[in-house]
């Protein structure tokens, strides 16, 4: 088999959308391919998927609802707070 027919299908770039939430996590739609830090796929069971960015997950990639606890503040919404 050759390289080229191992390698899975890339989606669209319109095909996938990532909605950064207030003080939460990244929302991707869509058939992207999440990485884990080895490179290697990351199995998901759902089209929308909540990648955590505040960093107090259990369950990383996958936001699991602890930044409403931790006192997350995304960036944007620091810099609004400064302006
Ligand atoms: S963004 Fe939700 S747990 Fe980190």
């Amino acid at each position: 088999m050759s390289e080229t027919a191992r390698r899975p299908t890339s989606p669209r770039p319109a095909d996938v959308t990532v909605t950064a939430c207030p003080d939460g996590p990244l929302l991707v739609r869509g058939p992207a391919r999440i990485l884990g830090p080895d490179g290697e796929p990351v199995p998901r069971r759902r089209p929308t998927v909540a990648l955590c960015r505040c960093g107090g997950t259990a369950i990383a990639p996958w936001c699991d609802g602890t930044h409403k606890v931790n006192g997350y503040r995304s960036p944007e919404t620091l810099a609004a707070d400064d302006g």
